[in-house]
């Protein structure tokens, strides 16, 4: 079985990761949406709560699960059984650091292949970030996350920053 995962903060999805998510699902039998923990950066969505908006937008993908890691990231595909990480890459922002990232663990651990999947045209501009300044600021998310969970992404955006500003 071709298993492959795909790693990310996800802080939140948004419609470039689930364009990924869907054609990735296409290629391999299984793909793991492997949300990190612990990253250098301090979320704006608890874990669960990323797992809960991935899990809500999916849809019946039967091949696709949700579920998260921290550590090391080979390990961590080694031990679901995948060979594959999957990584979008968008404008060339993405690419110096996937490609040191790529190289990396290449040399750690020859056994799993980095696979790029090219964005889509319409979402190559798209990232949490971009997200999150939108909606802290008013701007619309149409077509920018998925309908059915845009208005929570724009209030716990404006509550984390309430809280924040509390301080
Ligand atoms: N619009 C997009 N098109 C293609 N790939 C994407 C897009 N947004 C993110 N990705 C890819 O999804 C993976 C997870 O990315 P990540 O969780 O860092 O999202 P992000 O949108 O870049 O968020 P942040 O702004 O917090 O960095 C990475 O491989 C990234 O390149
Ligand atoms: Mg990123």
């Amino acid at each position: 079985m071709k298993i492959a995962v795909y790693p990310g903060s996800f802080d939140p999805i948004t419609n470039g990761h689930l364009d990924i998510i869907k054609r990735a699902s296409k290629v391999f039998d299984k793909v793991i949406v492997s949300i990190l923990v612990n990253s250098s950066k301090t979320p704006c969505f608890e874990m669960e709560e990323r797992r809960a908006l991935i899990e809500r937008v999916m849809g019946d993908l039967p091949n696709v699960e949700v579920d998260c890691f921290e550590g090391l990231l080979v390990n961590y595909v080694r031990k679901k059984g995948a060979h594959v990480i999957i990584k979008g890459l968008r404008a060339i922002s993405d690419f110096e650091y996937e490609f040191q990232m790529a190289l990396a663990n290449t040399k750690i651990a020859p056994d799993i292949e980095t696979l790029f999947m090219m964005t889509n045209q319409e979402y190559s501009y798209l990232s949490s970030s971009i997200v999150k300044e939108l909606a802290s600021l008013g701007g619309s998310l149409e077509g920018l996350v998925p309908d059915e969970i845009m208005q929570d992404i724009i209030d716990k955006v404006r509550e984390h920053e309430e809280r924040l500003k509390k301080r």
